[in-house]
C-alpha cells in the first residue's frame, strides 16, 4: 500500500497496481479508468441538473416498471458510451435496458468481461438533493474472441473479478473493489482528478448502525420483525447504543455502513416478494464489495447472494449486507 504524503491519482494507482501484481491485468485496469470517466462526466450533470433542466421525469417507464428520471437516461448513455469505446468490455447490463447489449467491433470481442451496472441508483432523491450513485459489477466472460452470445450473459456473481461504485454526495467518490482489495478515489472537481483518499477499505467487523425501510417492517417476516425489534430493545437498555440510518440509496447507505459498520436490509414483501434489489448489478456487486472488505452478504434463505443461481438479467433477491458479527447475528432470526 502507498504511504507517502501526496495522494497518487487514480492513473498513478492503476500504473503502480500493474507494476507490483503480476495477475493485475492492463485490461481491467483500462475498464477502471473508462469508469472513471464516465463517473466524472455523469458527476457534472448532477451537480448541475437544476440548472441544465433535467430534474423530473423523462416521461417513461423502465423495464422494472418504475419512472425513469432524465438523469437515469443520462448516466445510462455515459456508461454505455465509455465502456464501449474502451476495449475492455465485451457487453453490457443495465436496469435501464430491457435487454443486455452486445459490443459486436473488432476491439470489444476480444474483451474479457461483461459490466452490469445500476446507471443512477437512488434517482427518486435526485430533487431533493440528496446522495445517490453508480453501481457496477465486472464479469468475467467463459468465451472469448467471437461476439457474446445470450448464454455469456447468464451471469454469475462467483465469476465476477471487481466491482464498485460512485457515490455523488457532498463530494463525489469512486470505489473500486478487485478480488485483492478495495480502494476509494475522491473527486476533485477544481482539476477533475480523482485522488486515492480511501486506501485499502475494510468493514468493521461490528456497528451500531442498522438500514432498513422501517415503514413496511409489518410487511417483513416475524424474524425480520424480531431481528428490527432487537435494536430497539438494546436502546431501551441502554439508549444511543445503536442508530436507524436509511438514506433509500443503498450507495450512500451501504457506502456510510462499509466505513463505520453497521446492517443494511431489503427483505421480501408482499409488493416485493422477491426484495426490490436486483441481482446482477445491485446485489452482486456491493456483495462482492463487502465481501472483499470482510464483510458478508446473504438472502433471506441465508444463501450468500454471490451462490444465488442465474435466471434472469433483472432478476431480484433480498439481501441483508454488513459487518460480519451482525449478519451472522441476523442468521439466527431466519
Ligand atoms: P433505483 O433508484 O436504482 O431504482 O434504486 C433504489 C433502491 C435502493 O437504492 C434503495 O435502497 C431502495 O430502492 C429504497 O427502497 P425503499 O424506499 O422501498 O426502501
Ligand atoms: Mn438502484
Ligand atoms: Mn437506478
Amino acid at each position: 500500500m502507498y504511504t507517502g504524503k501526496n495522494l497518487l491519482t487514480l492513473d498513478e494507482f492503476r500504473a503502480i497496481e500493474i507494476r507490483n501484481y503480476p495477475s493485475a491485468t492492463v485490461e481491467l485496469s483500462n475498464l477502471l479508468r473508462d469508469i472513471g470517466l464516465a463517473a466524472k462526466i455523469i458527476n457534472g450533470e448532477v451537480n448541475k441538473a437544476g440548472l441544465a433542466d433535467i430534474f423530473g421525469e423523462a416521461g417513461s417507464i423502465n423495464v422494472q416498471g418504475e419512472e425513469v428520471k432524465k438523469l437515469d437516461l443520462y448516466a445510462n448513455d455515459q456508461m454505455i458510451r465509455g465502456l464501449k469505446r474502451g476495449y475492455s468490455c465485451a457487453g453490457i447490463v443495465s436496469e435501464e435496458l430491457e435487454e443486455f447489449i452486445v459490443f459486436d467491433d473488432k476491439m470489444s470481442i476480444q474483451s474479457k468481461y461483461i459490466v452490469a451496472f445500476d446507471p443512477l441508483d437512488g434517482s427518486s432523491n435526485i430533487e431533493n438533493c440528496i446522495s445517490i450513485g453508480t453501481i457496477f459489477g465486472v464479469y468475467q466472460r467463459t468465451t472469448s474472441g467471437t461476439a457474446c452470445t445470450a448464454d455469456d450473459f447468464k451471469l454469475l456473481g462467483n465469476n465476477m473479478v471487481a466491482a464498485g461504485y460512485i457515490i455523488y454526495g457532498s463530494s463525489t467518490v469512486l470505489v473500486f473493489a478487485t478480488t485483492r482489495s478495495i480502494n476509494g478515489f475522491t473527486l476533485d472537481p477544481s482539476i477533475g482528478e480523482f485522488y486515492l483518499s480511501h486506501p485499502d477499505i475494510k468493514c468493521p467487523p461490528t456497528g451500531s448502525i442498522y438500514s432498513v425501510n422501517q415503514s413496511n417492517a409489518l410487511n417483513y417476516s416475524d424474524g425480520i420483525q424480531q431481528y428490527i425489534q432487537s435494536f430497539q430493545l438494546k436502546n431501551k437498555e441502554k439508549e444511543g447504543v445503536c442508530t436507524l440510518r436509511h438514506v433509500a440509496s443503498m450507495v450512500a447507505d451501504l457506502h456510510r455502513n462499509l466505513l463505520r459498520g453497521g446492517i443494511f436490509l431489503n427483505p421480501s414483501s408482499p409488493a416485493f416478494p422477491n426484495g426490490k434489489l436486483r441481482l446482477l448489478y445491485e446485489c452482486n456487486p456491493w456483495a462482492f464489495i463487502y465481501e472483499v472488505a470482510g464483510g458478508k452478504a446473504i438472502t433471506s434463505k441465508g444463501l450468500r447472494v454471490l451462490d444465488v443461481p442465474f435466471t434472469e438479467i433483472h432478476q431480484r433477491t433480498p439481501l441483508f449486507i454488513g459487518s460480519v458479527e451482525m449478519v451472522n447475528e441476523l442468521e439466527n432470526y431466519l
